[in-house]
């Protein structure tokens, strides 16, 4: 029996968890590496939907959730997404007290806390459904946690770990108490949450979880099996939250961020969601009214991903809706200004980081950088023009690096790893980090009702 190591991502989008066994990084063998198959259907086995949605009686999570959400748009309900981008802000414990809007929660019952923490014992019992039907990770062994998450608040990622670790503790409790039942289709009773919740939240025991930054676990993915190549890298994460910048040098058997080089814009796969969006609304002459106007919003949020995949792919896309065709070219949303702003704070952000990425390589006498795109965005125009830039002084020069490494497409992942790849490319490269990637480790866990230690984080 091996010792392993597992990463959860915890997306905005998208959750995702891999596995792979302790030593890995030094000893790289891409047999070993376990993505988990957290969903059981959906588009893709790899991606479990980050959403969770309120209904009369019950809570639904992951794509049952937004199933449901879909059938009752027009009663003015919605399912939370996005809540990951909570845990980015200054001061996270109000955020997290705060009670959620009416549209998600009708009942005003539930804090940002209360859903948050529901919905990570949900991510964690679909992690332990996938390790149980993978025929290795079954057999049993020492599993060490850690998760990832953008380097928000760079000075303060310590006080932000004790929260999120106290968050994943009170999950556990709760998934410990109910069981099976949050994996049902039908979702959990609401009665089952109240007798269960606040019982779990009270006695939440102290968990070990570390925390690897999600430039840094893309960085370890990308020079995994690569000893003595690749000193220096460039690493863009493209998700739907944050689009996350960061450089590294590896010296020796270390990687070192250059903490300088790091940015995080609060703009990504959700932000161009929203352009695309407000794109065809401008077109739309017909739709005038402010029903027909939230009608036409809603209809086009739930074909984003495929309206936004072939307008990155193709250059355009055509949409039908109420028996009219609407086209919209990728040249519409680059013209749009939002969309222009977005890709001049992507431009400076770049060539900040690799302009310090670069001088760190010429003073180590190394002449090479490589450039590489993780994250759902990462095979867009806007992502692949930015690494594939030329640049006017030659040296250190700068590589890109394919978005899917070769050994997704070994034989053992069946064909199925490779097309999400570069999603799945935090949660692996953070299951193969060595110790001293991580950001922090253990799992300071306050109790819930003392805030007192927890330090008031800056952005
Ligand atoms: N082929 C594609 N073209 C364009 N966008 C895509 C494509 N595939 C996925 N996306 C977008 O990528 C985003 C999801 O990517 P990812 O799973 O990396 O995000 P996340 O990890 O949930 O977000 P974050 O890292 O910001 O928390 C969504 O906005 C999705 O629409
Ligand atoms: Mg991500």
């Amino acid at each position: 029996m091996s010792d392993w190591t597992l990463c959860i991502d915890f997306g905005t989008a998208f959750s995702k968890a891999a596995v792979a066994p302790t030593g890995a990084w030094t000893h790289f063998d891409p047999a070993t590496i376990r993505p988990l198959m957290l969903s059981a259907e959906g588009q893709n086995t790899f991606l479990l939907d980050s959403a969770i949605f309120v209904d009369e009686d019950r809570v639904l999570f992951g794509c049952a959730a937004l199933n449901e959400a879909d059938a009752q748009a027009d009663a003015k309900r919605a399912a939370l997404r996005s809540f990951k981008t909570l845990l980015s802000v200054s001061d996270l414990e109000r955020a997290l007290n705060t009670n959620a809007p009416a549209t998600i929660d009708p009942h005003r019952i539930f804090q940002m806390r209360d859903l948050i923490v529901l919905y990570l014992a949900y991510l964690l019992a679909t992690i332990d459904r996938a390790l149980l039907a993978d025929p290795v990770l079954a057999q049993g062994g020492v599993l060490r946690r850690r998760y990832a998450a953008p380097a928000w608040r760079s000075g303060d990622s310590a006080g932000m770990h004790n929260v999120v670790v106290r968050l994943f503790a009170e999950a556990e409790a709760f998934r410990a108490s109910v069981g099976k039942r949050l994996l049902s289709p039908d979702g959990l009773s609401l009665r089952t949450i109240s007798d269960a919740l606040p019982k779990a939240m009270a006695n939440a025991e102290a968990l070990e979880m570390g925390l690897v930054f999600e430039a840094t676990a893309a960085a370890a993915y990308t020079s995994a099996g690569l000893e003595g190549s690749g000193s220096h890298l460039i690493v863009v994460d493209m998700g739907a939250g944050t689009t996350d910048i960061a450089a590294l040098a590896r010296i020796g058997a270390r990687t070192l961020e250059l903490p300088e080089a790091r940015v995080t814009l609060k703009q990504a796969g959700d932000f161009l969601d929203r352009v695309i969006a407000n794109r065809v609304l401008e077109s739309a002459r017909w739709a005038r009214r402010a029903d027909e106007r939230a009608e036409l919003w809603s209809v086009l949020m739930r074909q984003m991903a495929d309206i936004k995949e072939a307008i990155m792919a193709d250059g355009r896309a055509t949409l039908r809706n109420q028996g009219r065709s609407i086209a919209l070219s990728l040249r519409d949303v680059e013209k749009d200004e939002d969309f222009r702003e977005f890709q001049k704070s992507l431009q400076q952000a770049y060539d900040h980081a690799l302009a310090i990425v670069r001088d760190d390589a010429r003073a180590r006498g190394r002449s090479e950088v490589q450039a590489i795109a993780v994250g759902g965005g990462a095979s867009t125009p806007l992502i692949q023009d930015l690494i594939r830039r030329k640049m006017e002084s030659t040296r250190p020069r700068v590589v890109p690096r394919p978005a899917t490494p070769d050994w997704a497409h070994a034989r053992e992942f069946r064909g199925n790893l490779a097309p999400v790849f570069p999603q799945l490319a935090i949660a692996i490269g953070g299951a193969l980090a060595p110790d001293s990637m991580l950001a922090a480790r253990g799992g300071i866990t306050p109790p819930a009702n003392d805030q007192s230690d927890i330090p008031v984080g800056r952005d």
